[in-house]
């Protein structure tokens, strides 16, 4: 069996809805390799129910809560990567939604193949594999995260993976690059014309960076940059993003620093007022407490400074995103601090929450690019977002 989706041809439609700079980047072969890779999670939630105990736990209707404490999982771990697989499975008709929270197993529930599916994007488009071997991996490891018997940190990012993550955060991986491309234009915009100072927060190892200094030098800006500081938490990828960015752009004023985006940003030296532009590629959304970061960042800007931040977007509430699968097993992912409102659970939000987490932290002129709300009615996938802002008078 083939597996097929989108018709070739959507990129039309698209036109009428994106800005014309944003329009190449989310091409045919972009679309349907996100659907295809959102097939192969879905069935591999299927296996991943399985492994855990969590279909056996539902053999009755269960609500999330008595699913996980039925199948012996930890509660404070398995509870929001229960709620995704079991809401995910239902979404799809394979298992049953009882009422408002409850589900229950269906007599016979089907399990489609997701080899089929990894199949279908090799022919289709390899370059985007690295995010299938990534979901892979963290199918592989749901059973031990979500019984407490290793931490998801360990279980993903344990050496003979890095590899893995290596291919997967990487300009070179379509499904990834999306967000760092879309963030360079909305930074190069951002940008004063010239002797503009950039601090890179959650900088990994290097992709995002790499494509906003590639942008500003082909896309013919104009923008110059007095200095670059690319910061991380993570030493073993600030090297590597160090030996890769000081390769590339020697002519650049790039400098590399440890940083961490919970802590005032003054023990990494960051002066007050000293930056036109705070940038982050996929990285806010794990901030510990968000308020505390983004007073941090408001601290770090210049007057006329902005803050841009390229993020998967939660299109509508509550409503899964297949890339949470990997990152529900992560703890910093998972549980940062709520603050109800706009910060209503751990990993993504939505426009209005990023927006409404903005406002009440000091910043203002808000811009979400492209404007998901105003696409999500037509596409209701579309995830990807720069958010730009400037701290309010
Ligand atoms: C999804 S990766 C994005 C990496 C990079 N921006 C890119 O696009 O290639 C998130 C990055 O945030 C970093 N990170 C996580 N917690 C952090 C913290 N508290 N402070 C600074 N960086 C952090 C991680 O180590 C990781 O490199």
């Amino acid at each position: 069996m083939t597996y097929s989706t989108t018709p070739p041809g959507s990129q039309q439609a698209l036109a009428a809805v994106l800005p014309a700079e944003l329009l190449g980047l989310f091409d045919d072969t972009f679309v349907r390799s996100c659907e295809l890779l959102e097939e192969y999670v879905h069935r591999l939630a299927v296996g991943v129910f399985r492994s855990t105990g969590l279909e056996h736990a539902c053999t009755e209707s269960a609500t999330v809560s008595e699913a996980v404490r039925r199948a012996g999982l930890a509660p404070e771990i398995a509870q929001v990567p229960a709620a995704w697989i079991l809401h995910t499975l239902a979404s799809r008709g394979w298992i049953e939604q009882v009422d408002g929270s409850r589900y229950r197993c269906l007599p016979a529930l089907s399990a489609p193949d997701p080899e089929e599916i990894f199949a279908a994007q090799t022919t289709y488009d390899p370059r985007c594999l690295p995010g299938y071997r990534i979901a892979a991996l963290a199918a592989e490891h749901y059973p031990g995260v979500l019984r407490g018997t290793v931490t998801g940190e360990d279980a993903l990012f344990a050496p003979d993976h890095i590899g893995a993550w290596l291919e997967y955060f990487s300009n070179d991986n379509p499904l990834y690059a999306i967000a760092n491309s879309v963030g360079a234009i909305a930074a190069a915009h951002a940008l004063p014309i010239d002797g503009a100072t950039v601090l890179e927060l959650g900088g990994g190892l290097g992709s995002g960076a790499e494509a906003l200094l590639d942008h500003l030098q082909k896309a013919d800006t104009g923008k110059t940059l007095l200095a670059y500081r690319f910061t991380e938490i993570v030493p073993a990828f600030l090297r590597r993003a160090r030996k890769l960015l000081s390769a590339r752009f020697s002519g650049q004023p790039v400098s590399f620093a440890w940083l961490d985006m919970n802590e005032p940003f003054a023990r990494a030296g960051v002066a007050p007022g000293s930056c036109s532009l705070v940038y982050g590629v996929n990285v806010l959304h794990v901030a510990r407490d968000l308020a505390t970061t983004l007073a941090e960042i408001r601290h770090a800007l210049a007057d006329d400074g902005a803050l841009v931040f390229a993020e998967c977007v939660r299109p509508f509430a509550d409503r899964p995103l297949h890339v949470e699968f990997v990152f529900n097993l992560l703890d910093s992912f998972r549980a940062p601090l709520l603050v109800p409102g706009w910060r209503p659970n751990g990993g993504f939000l939505t426009p209005e929450q990023w927006t409404a987490a903005l406002e009440a932290n000091g910043f203002g002129s808000i811009e979400v690019l492209p404007d998901i709300v105003t696409l999500r009615a037509d596409y209701p996938s579309f995830m990807v977002a720069a958010i730009s802002a400037r701290r309010a008078a």
